[in-house]
């Protein structure tokens, strides 16, 4: 595959949906609360729901008939009612301020009869992809029976663009008319420019627990940044690798940690990009201060900062102050800010500062994912020929009279 061109995908914007059934996979696997006393669970954090609705509203607003599929948690293939999608019709319903329809399945006679009912602007939301296991193994029936209700297929889950499942790519590929959502052309608006061309110095900010986890995307992030900030646990399978001692208490790192983070020591070394581990700790659990004014010197003469994982185990306060004071530090300067994965956002909100930042991502394993620079499947497969594309442009650009 080769990396994203968003300029070869269709956005909603320019598709005529009027009237028209739109199958839009969104990404609403979201966090639900324990259930309450009479077994009901809530949405416990929105944020992809919100992230959603202007591409939902676009929908509406154009006049489609708008079916909403997702996945919610694993559920492997099994009808679990704790992963019903239930909660986030209900929370969805409030946001737009209009009523969602709950199919009760996502594929069978029942569900193409609501959507062949469904009048324009109208909403409808279909039951977990995943109590189907047809949904992971993108299995070309469950495919065909998720196309059959679509006219037009629109991708809006980012998070979920990893993925080749039926939902985020057979479907893709079995509707002729398809194209990104808002919520992925912002995406790609931020991330493309982290692997293409981004304004230097460009730094990377990684924390988090497990150097393996993401050894690809520091790979390929090693040949474009200008420097690479290293915290959370992940800093110390490097302390290792140095023959540094971890402190009593902290995490002790894997064996296959240590060895990864010795490969990122020799190739930063090797290219001669500075790499900076940190060099004192509050107990191995937070960066210390010394680490916290050297990451804020460097990070303040940035152009452009990638932020993925936290430097400390930030939900305890008394280790948070690592991640926020450098927050806070990147907060006022004049660099392109981009955060991503789950905890990181939380993070970044958590300081307060979250609305400096240029772009919160939501994508976890799919942000690190696309900046490996070999394209996400559920991105790739939108894409049109660059003759098509031409064609499409130019009918779009006005005519000489
Ligand atoms: C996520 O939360 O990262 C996406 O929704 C994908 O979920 P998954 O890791 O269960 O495929």
């Amino acid at each position: 595959m080769s990396s994203t061109r968003p300029s070869l995908i269709r956005s909603i914007r320019d598709i005529n949906i009027l009237g028209k059934t739109v199958f839009m996979r969104v990404d609403f696997n979201v966090p639900l609360t324990e259930p309450d006393s009479e077994g009901h669970r809530k949405v416990a954090d929105d944020n992809r729901i919100r992230e959603a609705l202007p591409t939902i509203q676009l929908a509406i607003e154009k006049g489609a008939k708008i079916i909403l599929a997702s996945h919610l948690g694993r559920p492997d293939g099994q009808r679990k009612p704790e992963y019903s999608m239930e909660p986030v019709a209900l929370h969805l319903a409030e946001l737009l301020g209009k009523e969602v329809t709950l199919a009760d399945d996502c594929i069978g006679e029942g569900i193409e009869l609501m959507a062949q009912s469904l009048k324009n602007g109208q909403v409808m939301l279909l039951e977990n992809l995943r109590f189907q296991a047809g949904e992971e193994t993108n299995d070309l029936d469950f495919s065909r029976s998720l196309s059959r209700i679509a006219q037009v297929y629109i991708n809006d889950a980012f998070g979920t663009a990893h993925r080749k499942h039926a939902s985020t790519y057979g479907v893709a590929a079995l509707v002729q008319e398809k194209g990104m959502g808002l919520l992925i052309e912002k995406e790609l608006k931020f991330l493309d420019p982290l692997l293409a061309n981004p304004a230097r110095p460009f730094y990377a900010v990684l924390g988090g627990s497990k150097v393996t986890d993401k050894i690809k995307t520091v790979d390929s992030l090693l040949q474009r940044v200008d420097g690479l900030l290293i915290g959370g646990a992940m800093a110390h399978a490097f302390w290792a690798a140095q023959g540094d001692t971890i402190p009593e208490g902290a995490k002790l790192p894997k064996q296959a940690d240590i060895d990864a983070a010795r490969g990122i020591m020799r190739d930063a070394k090797k290219r001669e990009i500075p790499l900076l581990v940190p060099a004192d700790t509050n107990k191995g659990f937070d960066i210390g201060p010394k680490t916290v004014q050297k990451f804020s010197e460097m990070l303040a003469a940035a152009k452009t900062i990638f932020w993925n994982g936290p430097l400390g185990w930030f939900e305890k306060p008394e280790y948070a102050v690592g991640t926020f004071e450098v927050a806070q530090a990147v907060a006022s300067g004049t660099a392109i800010k981009v955060i991503g994965g789950g905890d990181t956002v939380s993070a970044i909100k958590q300081s307060g500062y979250a609305e400096k930042f240029d772009h919160l991502s939501t994508g976890g394993g799919a942000v690190l994912e696309y900046l490996e620079g070999n394209g996400l499947p559920g991105i790739e497969i939108l894409k049109i020929s660059a003759r098509q594309y031409k064609i499409l442009t130019q009918a779009l650009e006005p005519q000489d009279t």
